[in-house]
C-alpha cells in the first residue's frame, strides 16, 4: 500500500503543531558545527515522524536529519526535515516549517511542507499541480531579472571554505530587485512556487531539505536543477536552482 497525500499531510500538521508549541518556550541548544544548531524540538518532532512513518510503513527507508538514514526498502524512501529553519526558531523568529517527502525509485511523488505560524500548508503530488491550503499555486511570470527577487541560502561551513556562495549573492544582488535570506530552505521553494518569489538558489544542502519542496515548485510550474543544470537533485552535492520557466536559466547561467 502506498502512502496516501492525506497521512502525509496530517503528520506534517501534527508535527507543526508540536513545534509551535515550543515557541516561545526556553529550548536546549546543541551545537552540531560552529553555527549549526539543534534544539529538542527538532528530535521531537522528528521522533513523532519517524514513529508514524515506521507504525504504517515498516519496510520503507527513511532518511532524516536528526537520526541519519533509517534502513528499508530502496524503492520507497522518505525525507523528513522536522524543523527546517532552526536557526530562525531557537531565535523566536517565526520562520520555519515541517518538510516531509515521498519517494518511490528515486522519483518524488508526495511532498508537504507545514508552516505552523502562518497555518500555511504547502502541498504537491506528482502530476496534481501543487497547493497551499486549498488554493492552487503557480510559479510567477516575472521576465526580467531587474524586475525579480530572489532568495538564497548559506552552508553552515561559510566560516570555512570561499566555496560559499556570498559571491553569488553579491553579483545577482546587483542584477536583481534584492535577494533574500530567509533562513528556511523549504519555505524558500515555497515562496517560489506561490509566485512570492521568482527564483531561489543554494549550494551544499541535504536532501531533506529540498526534496518536499523541489515537488512543489516543479508542480507550480517551475523549473528545479542542480547547479549544474541536472534534473536529479538527490545527489551530492545537492545544490539546487529553482525558479519560474524564464528566470531560472537565466539565474543558471549567472551562478558559479
Ligand atoms: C537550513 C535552512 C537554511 C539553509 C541551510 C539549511 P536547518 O536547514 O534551510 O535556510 O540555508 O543550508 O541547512 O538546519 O534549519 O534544518
Ligand atoms: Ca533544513
Ligand atoms: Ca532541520
Amino acid at each position: 500500500m502506498n502512502p496516501s497525500l492525506f497521512e502525509l499531510k496530517s503528520w506534517a500538521l501534527q508535527a507543526g503543531e508540536i513545534l509551535k508549541a515550543g515557541v516561545g518556550q526556553e529550548h536546549r541548544i546543541h551545537l552540531k558545527g560552529v553555527v549549526n544548531l539543534v534544539t529538542e524540538m527538532d528530535q521531537r518532532s522528528e521522533d513523532f515522524l519517524v514513529k508514524e512513518i515506521r507504525a504504517h510503513y515498516p519496510d520503507h527507508s527513511i532518511l532524516t536529519e536528526e537520526s541519519g538514514s533509517l534502513a528499508g526498502l530502496d524503492g520507497a524512501c522518505w525525507y523528513i526535515d522536522p524543523l527546517d529553519g532552526t536557526t530562525n526558531y531557537a531565535h523566536r523568529l517565526p520562520i520555519f516549517a515541517v518538510s516531509l517527502a515521498y519517494a518511490e525509485g528515486g522519483e518524488m511523488q508526495v511532498g508537504v511542507i507545514y508552516d505552523p505560524m502562518q497555518d500555511e500548508l504547502y502541498w504537491a503530488e506528482k502530476g496534481g499541480g501543487a497547493w497551499l491550503n486549498d488554493q492552487p499555486i503557480h510559479v510567477s511570470e516575472t521576465r526580467d531579472l531587474i524586475q525579480s527577487l530572489m532568495v538564497t541560502g548559506f552552508p553552515y561551513d561559510l566560516l570555512d571554505t570561499p566555496n560559499n556562495n556570498l559571491e553569488n549573492f553579491t553579483r545577482l544582488s546587483r542584477l536583481t530587485q534584492g535577494v533574500r535570506r530567509l533562513g528556511s530552505a523549504c519555505l524558500d521553494l515555497c515562496y517560489v512556487a506561490a509566485g512570492r518569489l521568482d527564483a531561489y538558489w543554494e549550494i551544499r544542502l541535504a536532501p531533506w531539505d529540498l526534496a518536499a519542496g523541489a515537488l512543489i515548485v516543479r508542480e507550480a510550474g517551475g523549473v528545479v536543477t542542480s547547479l549544474d543544470g541536472s534534473p536529479d537533485l538527490l545527489r551530492p552535492p545537492y545544490s539546487i536552482v529553482a525558479g519560474n520557466p524564464t528566470l531560472q536559466p537565466e539565474l543558471l547561467k549567472l551562478l558559479k
